[in-house]
């Protein structure tokens, strides 16, 4: 069966990602919004988490309750723009453990080439939460999980701000098991390999690198 895509429609991030996309935004007010709206989609993304039952005393008596067993969760940013998403994730999940994925754009082919990879230990005890702002050819998310997958991970989810069909149907046709969670889904790729109308270059937008 095919993993669904959630686009995830909630007014505050609407809100939040048209904010992003105005080109006349500030770094910082980017970032901001960025991490705002990563809280946000976190709470969708951990809807179904594993929990485990554990007693505990409230002031009257003694009960089980559940909690989540964030050490079981890692949060693999694709670099650089995935580090965006990293603080306002770790924020609703703050024992998730952090892998890092390191690839860059050929910019004549597009092509995803890998320069970093470094994932915790115990890869096949975790759920994967893989984190990139811009879906754009899916190069990047395809090689990214592509790699991930070879460490048997328990479970792999995608996690991308926006997504553009074409890069949409290249990562589900690659990885139809991974669910994908989006907040947009925009008309098209330029002949650039950026989203349109999107927000532009999201790790330059949001480093303050242009
Ligand atoms: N990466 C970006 O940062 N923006 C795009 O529009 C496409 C890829």
């Amino acid at each position: 069966m095919t993993a669904p895509v959630h686009h995830i429609t909630h007014p505050l991030i609407q809100h939040k990602l048209t904010l992003m996309r105005q080109k006349d935004r500030s770094t910082n007010s980017f970032r901001r919004l960025l991490n705002e709206i990563s809280m946000l989609m976190a709470y969708e993304v951990t809807r179904d988490m594993p929990t485990q039952m554990i007693e505990i005393e409230t002031p009257l008596e003694t009960m089980m309750a559940p909690v989540i067993d964030g050490k079981k969760t890692v949060f693999v940013s694709i670099m650089r723009a995935g580090a965006g998403f990293l603080d306002g994730m770790l924020n609703v999940v703050p024992g998730a453990r952090i892998g890092h994925v390191g690839l860059y754009r050929d910019p004549k082919t597009l092509v995803a080439v890998e320069y970093y990879f470094k994932m915790p230990a115990d890869m096949h005890e975790r759920d994967a939460i893989v984190l990139d702002p811009m879906l754009a050819t899916g190069n990047s998310a395809v090689a990214a999980v592509d790699r991930l997958k070879e460490t048997r991970p328990k479970s792999i989810r995608f996690v991308c701000l926006l997504a553009a069909p074409e890069g949409l149907a290249h990562f589900r046709s690659a990885h139809p098991d991974v669910p994908v969670y989006t907040a947009a889904i925009d008309r098209q790729l330029d002949e650039h390999g950026y989203i349109v109308p999107g927000l532009g270059d999201a790790g330059d937008r949001l480093f303050g690198t242009k």
